[in-house]
């Protein structure tokens, strides 16, 4: 699940985000789920209330989720609640440091619902959280 503004990555500065358009990270996350014999279904989202329901509806289609929330991250109660309200094994992932850059973005309200957080590691992030969310699976 993508967040806010995740759909304009390639406008998005490249010395944090890699330059990627949004449809490339889209495609390196499916090959990195089939390889490792997961199904991906995606959704992103600019609006807060429409990311919170589609939490709400994940535990119907989903056995897991790999969230990328982009500056909701930081400040998202509602979103950290209703990760909480799906019940379902979540993974947290960062295309940038965010753990180094402003200091507003070292703070995740999510955290502590989340199996683990995956920061910095670009697209290669995904594949880790993918992994780490195949464990929590199995
Ligand atoms: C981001 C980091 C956030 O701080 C930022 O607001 C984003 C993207 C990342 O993938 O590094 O939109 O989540």
């Amino acid at each position: 699940m993508h967040g806010v503004n995740l759909d304009a990555l390639d406008r998005r500065p490249a010395e944090h985000y890699g330059g990627l358009t949004f449809s490339r990270l889209e495609y390196r996350i499916e090959e990195f789920a089939r390889g490792l014999r997961l199904e991906a279904r995606f959704f992103q989202s600019n609006h807060e209330g429409e990311f919170v329901e589609e939490l709400h509806r994940a535990p119907d289609y989903a056995d897991g989720l790999l969230l990328n929330p982009g500056a909701w991250t930081h400040y998202a109660w509602a979103i950290r609640d209703a990760l909480e309200i799906s019940g379902l094994p979540a993974v947290e992932v960062h295309l940038s440091d965010v753990k180094h850059r402003e200091p507003f973005r070292a703070v995740s309200v999510l955290e502590d619902v989340c199996v683990a957080s995956v920061t910095g590691q670009g697209v290669e992030g995904y594949r880790v959280a993918l992994e780490h969310l195949k464990g929590a699976l199995s």
